[in-house]
């Protein structure tokens, strides 16, 4: 029997970087993700469509190195002795801040458990595709992940139960791609010189985005878009003086403010990828259209999203 899984991915609306060293950050999924087909075969085999590439448990390619460790470890949790077949799309740049890995992890781990017979809850999911995101890039703080299982919007802190946050209507976002690729584990490092250099500095940042985080989950439930956007462009000022940004993405957030959007940073580890823009209600479509005439790559994100789905084939 074949299984589908979908997973999304992810943008992180405040507390990037800051979450690894214990803050608050606030992430919804988004409407693209990783779509995986698994079914019960003798060995393991994974097929990537957009990297163009077969791995097999005697031979993987580097890029698929994480998802083999995601099925090893799915298959010694579940106690299964068959392998899976595995094939993978995305419809996520790689090394874009928008979650990527973690889509695949997290549609990977859903699919093969289920096409082996066995419902993983939530938590087990989170378990196995953190330990192909750790192979991707170090130490995440598990956010990723968390917000492709759960779906919607999320308020994360590492060590503590997730908060799932209720809207009570759609919001929509702005993404603009850079089109630069970064490794999150060397953002993450650049980021983290300061702690060395300033550790009380540091810490008191730390708690102050946790502080402005919890200010932007309340904003955002309440539909108040000035306050959320306030946020959001101070966050990018943060993180750019940190060391995180990079000229393309200032100038996306410079653009996006000029043709009046509330607020816009850069979102997940910074060094390329992505930025967001909060519009004006009702604005997005206006607002992305001079955007893109500005040559920009623009996306509109309606949150909240579905978190990971599984289904079998007939549907
Ligand atoms: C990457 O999407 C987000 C970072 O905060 C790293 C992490 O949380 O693991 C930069």
């Amino acid at each position: 029997m074949k299984y589908f899984a979908r997973a999304p991915g992810k943008m992180i609306i405040t507390g990037e970087h800051f979450v690894v060293h214990g803050s608050f950050a606030l992430a919804a999924a988004i409407d693209k993700g990783a779509l995986v087909k698994a079914e019960a075969f003798e060995d393991i085999e994974v097929k990537s469509k957009e990297l163009g590439l077969v791995a097999s448990d005697i031979k993987v390619p580097h890029p698929l190195k994480p998802t083999i460790e995601a099925i090893k470890a799915t298959l010694e949790f579940i106690g299964e002795k068959r392998g899976v077949k595995v094939e993978i799309n995305s419809d996520i740049p790689a090394s874009s801040g928008l979650g990527s890995s973690s889509a695949v992890a997290v549609a990977t781990v859903a699919a093969t458990s289920s096409a082996l017979g066995h419902d993983l809850s939530p938590e087990e999911i989170v378990h196995l595709a953190t330990i192909s995101e750790r192979i991707t890039h170090g130490k995440p703080s598990g956010i990723d992940v968390n917000v492709s299982v759960y779906g919607g919007v999320i308020l994360f802190k590492i060590g503590e139960k997730v908060k799932l946050i209720k809207l009570d209507r759609d919001i929509e976002f702005l993404v603009g791609y850079s089109g630069i690729e970064r490794q999150t584990s060397k953002m993450v490092a650049k980021f983290s010189e300061m702690k060395r250099m300033y550790p009380n500095f540091f810490a008191s940042l730390v708690s102050s985005s946790s502080c402005l985080t919890e200010i932007a989950t309340d904003a955002l439930t309440k539909n108040d878009l000035t306050t959320l956007g306030s946020i959001m462009s101070l966050f990018h000022v943060v993180l750019n003086q940190m060391g995180v940004s990079i000229e393309e993405l200032d100038y996306m957030v410079e653009k996006a403010l000029e043709v009046g959007c509330i607020g816009a940073k850069l979102t997940g580890a910074g060094g390329g990828g992505c930025i967001i823009a909060l519009p004006k209600s009702g604005e997005a479509r206006i607002v992305a259209e001079h955007l893109k005439k500005k040559g920009m790559n623009i996306s509109i994100v309606k949150i909240p999203c579905m978190g990971v789905e599984v289904w079998k084939e007939e549907r």
